[in-house]
């Protein structure tokens, strides 16, 4: 078939969103110490160990668990389990000793905000080091700054190096130090002579000495505009072409605990006067990353910043506390404070500590959003408490909401939505916006990312979302932002995946959606216009297993057969069975929902909290129920037929292109099996009482509508045969030779097109999601140049990048020189594209 795109510059539809694409940071997978915030020492302030506030540990201290019972891995402040796995066992995280004796003291500490110092007793050729995030970095000729607060009644010489594991050192300076009532602040500058990536931060005393350390500090000299960021990472920022940055979270704005909720206060001022707190991925922030460097950044960028504020309640993901009034004032005064400290003018008290932290202009913020995920009654409440005071001394400020509450008659501006899903769902909703309410609140898409499907942070994940992506764009008129999440992984520590920059402390690259992401930001155009795309529509290509799935005990099953070869069944996910004369009965399994986190601390934690955690309003829940699968091989197109037996009122599912996904996708929190509803692409037939669905019914969301239903005639009281022919696009589900249901999959479009135009130029935006390449007729209403830019991203689906090959997946720049009123462009297979054509 020929395909076509027509764009008609003439029709100008709205103009483009002026911050559609952004940045959301979160400090998760150690995005901020040891990352964008280049801290090289980890533990600085030796508080790591310290539990948790408003949480509990086991005796071994493996798992917090904070007061609802959510369970999360500690390792002593190690954090998460494969990180603690790896690094040698030390009771203080990244601190060790040789002749030396360590120790917390949280009596003598360097002030009211610290909660602890670390004791060394120094004996002879003594000495402490830290090995930093992964190792301390250290290159040629590069200089980095330590300094340390030390309290000390003894004269002492305490050298400062950087040296290797084999005691090799890079660089050194010595200190006389005297004695000193009070803690006192040494400088060192350290330059290094050689390179080494898996360094470390060595103390060494020329004497036996006792002291106590209330602080310390080694960054790299060179960093972003001076401003203390680690460069690397933030030019990575600046190649994405953003316009806005959501900060600090995420669900680390809500916090697990009161007293682990984000609070602006402890986020200003000299570093070593932030106190210290738990972040939900596992690890504790000293919150040198704050307010003011964020908003530093945004200036650095030039980029809007947006405020994320907590609300008066914790994660409502992880068994959320709702605050008291009183605290909930405390919590929309703290917001107010922030705002003054960006906005007010240096005589203000807010704006006076800005001036003092060397910015006395006020900075730009834009957008302020009241909460992170949260929703119901108690967020309603708080949202229009905190809009109401908010708006009323800062109108010009935009507002954002976690939730639909214009739905509820609340004030609402901006909607932040969140999608995490498989691919699928990115390709099939590209005209999403288009049914939006244009009377409605404008649209953040606050965060997405798929992160689910058979392959992850690859080229199928980036052209999923690229497609979504051309859905935002033609409907700017309400989707006014948008970002991915998370934004950054540190590859030594990962709590969720995939993430949009990879790093380690020396190297970064993106992964194929950073690559989309920041084409799509450099060509944007100012007007929205028209397109029209002729093109060959095509089911989704689905391949799997199939299997089958009750929620009661006592289905009984036999002759299951695929392709008319007799099948065994070829994994339990859920439940247990046991077999008899060729007749499976399923039963209920002790723990075959095994939890998959990596210690058996978190994992037995978890199930026992999700043991307890039954669904509300009798809704069944997923782990009683009990499904297993046949077969081994991925097919497309099969017959799977076996005769059953079972009660009416015990749902039974057959369930068709089961597959395996990938497993380190998500977050890193224990899941119940590495097989989950989600890996059946929600391709099912369900029947109930004698009704037969094709969607499972909504489970936690009542306001979804119902699956439409069709009666089927089942004699429950004896064996039936059923039948599912599953083929591309389409199954059809027979009982005792007779066809009784059918559903065809949505199709949707080879070829996906947006195109935007400005004074001189006409962008457009064009997806191949076929494995061939596509020869495409683009007619444009306009004369335009022969020379077209064009911009390509293109690889096989299961593409990523890595360390090793850090641009395998990124876009190839040509110019074609056809370009005209009419003229063809060659799609290639998997592929964005981004043509730049000059007006006449
Ligand atoms: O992006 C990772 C997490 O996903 C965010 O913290 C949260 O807002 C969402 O659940």
């Amino acid at each position: 078939m020929q395909h076509k795109v027509i764009v008609n510059t003439k029709r100008e539809l709205f103009p483009t969103a002026e911050d559609l694409y952004g940045l959301f940071f979160e400090d998760i997978n150690r995005a901020g110490d040891g990352g964008m915030y280049p801290e090289m020492i980890r533990n600085r302030s030796f508080e790591d160990s310290l539990v948790p506030a408003g949480c509990t540990t086991d005796a071994e201290q493996k798992i917090y668990v904070n007061r609802g019972g959510w369970p999360g891995a500690f390792n002593h402040g190690e954090g998460m389990d494969d990180w603690a796995e790896k690094v040698p066992y030390t009771e203080i995280p990244g601190w060790y000793s040789e002749n030396a004796d360590m120790k917390l003291d949280q009596t003598d500490t360097l002030n009211e905000k610290r909660a602890c110092a670390l004791e060394v007793c120094f004996k002879p050729s003594g000495k402490i080091w830290n090995i930093g995030y992964a190792g301390v970095p250290i290159r040629t000729g590069e200089h980095a700054d330590f300094y340390l607060f030390v309290k000390t009644e003894a004269e002492f010489c305490l050298k400062v190096s950087l040296e290797d594991a084999a005691g090799r050192v890079y660089a050194a300076e010595e200190k006389e130090i005297m004695p000193a009532e009070a803690y006192q602040r040494i400088d060192y500058r350290l330059t290094a002579d050689g390179e080494c990536f898996d360094g470390r931060l060595v103390l060494t005393a020329d004497r036996e000495v006792q002291i106590l350390i209330g602080f310390t500090s080694l960054m790299p000299a060179d960093t972003y505009m001076g401003h203390g960021l680690r460069k690397d990472l933030v030019e990575m920022l600046a190649g994405l072409h953003p316009k806005f940055m959501r900060f600090p979270g995420g669900c680390i704005v809500e916090g697990l605990s009161k007293e682990t909720a984000m609070r602006f206060s402890n986020t200003i001022g000299p570093v070593w006067e932030r106190p210290s707190h738990q972040l939900m991925w596992h690890y504790r922030t000293t919150n040198g990353l704050g307010f003011h460097e964020y908003l530093q950044l945004c200036e650095d960028l030039q980029i809007a910043a947006m405020y994320v504020c907590n609300c008066g309640m914790t994660c409502q993901a992880r068994c959320s506390e709702l605050f008291e009034p009183d605290l909930v004032q405390e919590y929309l005064q703290e917001a107010l404070d922030a705002i003054e400290y960006a906005t007010g003018s240096a005589e203000t008290k807010f704006g006076a500590i800005r001036a003092k932290m060397g910015h006395p202009e006020p900075f730009a913020l834009k957008y302020v959003e009241i909460g992170n995920e949260n929703w119901g009654p108690a967020y309603e409440e708080r949202y229009q408490l905190f809009y109401e005071t908010i708006k009323a001394r800062y109108p010009e400020l935009i507002l954002i909401s976690n939730a639909h509450t214009e739905k509820k008659g609340l004030p609402t501006e901006y909607a932040d939505e969140h999608y995490y899903s498989a691919p699928e769902f990115f390709l099939e909703n590209d005209t999403m916006f288009d049914r939006y309410d244009r009377q409605g609140p404008k649209i953040f898409l606050g965060e997405y990312a798929v992160n689910g499907g058979k392959t992850i942070a690859s080229m199928e994940c980036a052209m999923a979302e690229a497609v979504f992506l051309t859905g935002v764009e033609k409907n700017q008129d309400i989707v006014k932002l948008s970002a991915y999440a998370p934004l950054f992984q540190n590859s030594d520590y990962t709590a969720w995946k995939p993430n949009l920059i990879v790093f380690d402390n020396h190297q970064v690259y993106g992964i194929p959606s950073y690559h989309v992401i920041s084409l799509f930001g450099k060509y944007r155009g100012a007007q929205v216009v028209e397109t029209r795309t002729e093109t060959e529509y095509r089911p989704p290509r689905y391949q799997g297993i199939p299997g089958i799935l009750c929620e009661k005990p006592g289905l009984r099953m036999k002759n299951v057969k695929i392709n008319g070869e007799a099948a065994a069944i070829s994994r339990t996910i859920y439940g247990d069975w046991e077999e008899s004369d060729g007749v499976y009965t399923m039963k209920r399994g002790e723990n075959r929902h095994a939890f998959t986190g990596k210690s058996d601390a978190w994992n037995q934690a978890f199930a026992a909290f999700m043991n307890r955690r039954r669904r509300p309003q009798g809704m069944p829940d997923i782990h009683d129920f009990m499904w297993v699968t046949f077969g081994q091989t991925d097919l497309e197109a099969y017959t799977f037929e076996a005769d059953l037996k079972f009660d009416a009122e015990n749902a039974v599912t057959m369930s068709i292109w089961n597959f395996h996904p990938d497993t380190d996708a998500g977050c890193s929190e224990p899941r119940d099996t590495d097989w989950n509803l989600q890996s059946v692409r929600n391709q099912i037939w369900r029947i109930e009482n004698g009704e037969g669905a094709t969607e499972f019914r909504p489970f936690f969301n009542s306001d979804r509508p119902q699956p439409k239903r069709v009666q089927l005639q089942i004699d429950y009281t004896k064996f039936n045969h059923y039948k599912i022919v599953a083929k591309p696009g389409s199954y059809a589900c027979y009982i005792n030779g007779e066809l009784v249901q059918e559903k065809k999959l949505a199709v949707h479009p080879l070829i996906y097109a947006a195109a935007s135009t400005e004074k001189e130029q006409v962008l457009l935006k064009l997806i191949n999601v076929s494995e061939n390449s596509v020869e495409t007729e683009v007619e444009l209403d306009c004369d335009i140049l022969p020379k077209v830019r064009m911009e390509t991203i293109a690889a096989a689906l299961d593409a990523v990048n890595d360390m090793e090959n850090k641009e395998r997946v990124a876009a190839r720049e040509q110019v074609l020189e056809n370009g005209g009123r009419r003229f063809t462009v060659e799609l290639a297979p998997h592929s964005v594209n981004v043509l730049a054509a000059v007006k006449r």
